[in-house]
């Protein structure tokens, strides 16, 4: 035994242990004589010699985030491994997490950047790859304050509204038609706009216009490039060749995004210029807060914003903030149609609260605690960000114990702590129910349940998204029944991208459960942004008729 144990520990590992530690041979008589301070340290998978470049990477699959769940059923809540060139830590329990993420956050605010982000990013100088320091602290208050805050959410839910019940009204349409329906392409489109209209007050994302249209697909290609593993992140030596071309690839949709957001910003400019009021019930929107912006203040980054500093931060917007949402409820429609059980519970709950003679409103949502609880399981089995979005270490730091040597990746992985057997019971199971008068919930305090992160870098757009995810799902159930081939729902492979989504999607006939008027009442004139493109309310009406 003792031969065998100790050839293993030294064939398979690297042992990272404080050399002060190891030094001290301090005894404590006991039955046996035993070492009197323990040998405590992270284990490296030890690598064969031709794998110094590429570290770990041999023994990853596209699927990272199962890998490293795996491991962490071998090597335990914290490990280390390198990943090609960079040293990494994956945390897997909700102990360390609520170490890091909380108790040690400031070491680990800062973050990595890929190249393709980088490309996509504006060079990670916005909001969410800036480093933690004075810019970052910066971007995040002026978001916080003027565009997050709950008086700038409340000023936003009528575009909220008009996002959701535009979604409704088309499909109401599909159905009187008998057309099929993509539910990930409709609730992307819902969500891009609610972006658009977050950002300049508008509908881009206008499917009834060629623009509107291939700045859909722009977005999709940006996404899916963004979203694919790139060797050249863990082989800075590769950096150059751009081996998997994916560099190449994104070069020209950050070209076509970069003058469109130009155009967008010389839009605004003359809008101003002519004094177009661009929302009637004083909410202002990221291009009128970021160009009204002035700062005299001796300590603050900057004094205004660039064309660059305010792409940047679009960019940011369409990529944090539609995906993330939009797959989101893709997944909760597939898991509740999946099971009736959960389905009619839903549908009995929204006919008791909200009834059938009007839609669904953000208003009901605190009435629905099924539908909470459902949204609570869902973000527990697909979280939309796996790892949480990669944070690093400006300094050396300890965590349980263990040196971390400064500039190593942290991952934080929220999908296998979703299906960690000591943490839920039948972690395999969709069921509401085990949320059903627990207080645990997803805002970055219960550390078993991390959607949107925690701590300093916790999702700054949460009050939207979470509101979103809530008001679109239970508007798709309480609007319609859907006739979705059983196959198609059972298929629940991944695509792993930006986030995980399902890799056939959901296609389908919506069936009316209102009564015909619902769908054709009027909005209330201000229900409608001041920006909604003409054709938008021309559509409305015509439904209407
Ligand atoms: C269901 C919807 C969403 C999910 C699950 C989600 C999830 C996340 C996660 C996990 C992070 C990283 C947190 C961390 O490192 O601890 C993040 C960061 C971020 N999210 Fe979200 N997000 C969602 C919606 C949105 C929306 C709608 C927006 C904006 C319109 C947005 C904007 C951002 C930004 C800007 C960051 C970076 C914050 C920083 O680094 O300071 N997200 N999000």
């Amino acid at each position: 035994m003792v031969h065998s144990t100790l050839a293993s520990l030294l064939q398979a590992f690297e042992w990272e242990i404080e050399r002060e530690m190891v030094e001290d041979v301090r005894e404590k008589v006991g039955i046996t004589l035993q070492k009197k301070r323990s040998l405590v340290g992270i284990p490296k998978p030890r690598l064969p010699d031709f794998l110094l470049i590429l570290g770990y990477l041999p023994y990853l699959s596209d699927r990272l985030h199962e890998d490293l769940h795996k491991l962490a059923g071998t090597y335990g809540p914290i490990f280390s491994l390198r990943l090609g060139q960079k040293p990494a830590i994956i945390v897997s329990s909700p102990d360390v997490a609520k170490e890091i993420l909380k108790h040690k956050d400031l070491s680990f605010s800062s973050r990595t950047i890929t190249e393709a982000m980088r490309c996509m990013a504006y060079d990670g100088t916005s909001l969410v790859f800036v480093p933690y320091g004075g810019r970052w602290r910066l971007l995040r208050r002026i978001l916080t304050t003027e565009l997050f805050s709950s008086r700038a959410i409340d000023l936003f839910l009528p575009a909220r509204k008009q996002q959701v019940h535009g979604l409704l009204i088309d499909l109401y349409s599909a159905s009187q038609n008998k057309t099929p329906v993509n539910l990930a392409e409709s609730t992307f489109i819902a969500s891009a706009n609610l972006v658009s209209n977050l950002i300049c007050s508008k509908n881009l994302f206008d499917k009834n216009k060629k623009e509107g249209r291939e700045l859909k697909e722009m977005a999709r290609e940006a996404l899916e490039v963004v979203g694919e593993p790139n060797i050249a992140d863990l082989i800075p030596v590769l950096k150059v060749f751009d081996p998997q071309g994916l560099k190449r690839r994104l070069m020209k949709t950050a070209k076509k995004f970069d003058e469109f957001f130009d155009k967008l910003i010389d839009e605004r400019l003359e809008e101003r210029r002519k004094g177009v009021k661009i929302n009637d019930n004083g909410r202002m929107d990221m291009l009128d807060v970021f160009l009204d912006y002035r700062s005299q203040k001796k300590d603050d980054e900057l004094k205004e914003f660039s064309r660059v500093d305010i792409k940047g931060m679009l960019a940011d917007m369409f990529i944090a903030g539609t995906d993330t949402t939009s797959s989101t409820v893709e997944w909760g429609m597939t898991e509740i149609l999946k099971n009736s059980a959960i389905h009619t519970k839903l549908t009995t709950e929204l006919d008791r609260v909200v009834g059938r003679h009007r839609f669904v409103e953000e208003s009901d949502i605190p009435n629905l605690p099924y539908l909470q609880s459902t949204v609570k399981e869902l973000f527990r089995v697909h979280p939309a960000v796996l790892l949480l979005i990669p944070r690093r270490n400006d300094q050396d730091c300890h965590i349980s114990g263990f040196h971390i040597p400064k500039h190593t990746i942290l991952l934080v992985n929220v999908w296998g702590m979703g299906r960690d057997l000591n943490l839920w019971a039948d972690p395999m199971e969709f069921r509401p129910e085990r949320f059903e008068g627990s207080d645990i919930d997803v805002k970055g305090q219960d550390f078993e349940l991390l959607p949107f992160g925690a701590g300093r870098r916790v999702c700054v757009g949460m009050p939207l998204g979470h509101r979103m995810v809530h008001s679109t799902l239970a508007s798709l159930l309480q609007a319609f029944e859907w006739e979705i081939e059983r196959e198609m729902v059972e298929d629940v492979r991944e695509k792993v991208g930006i986030t995980l989504q399902k890799k056939r999607s959901l296609v389908g006939i919506p069936k009316p459960r209102l009564p015909d008027f619902v769908y054709k009442m009027e909005y209330h004139k201000d229900d409608i942004p001041c920006g909604t493109p003409d054709s938008s309310k021309q559509f409305l009406l015509l439904v209407k008729t």
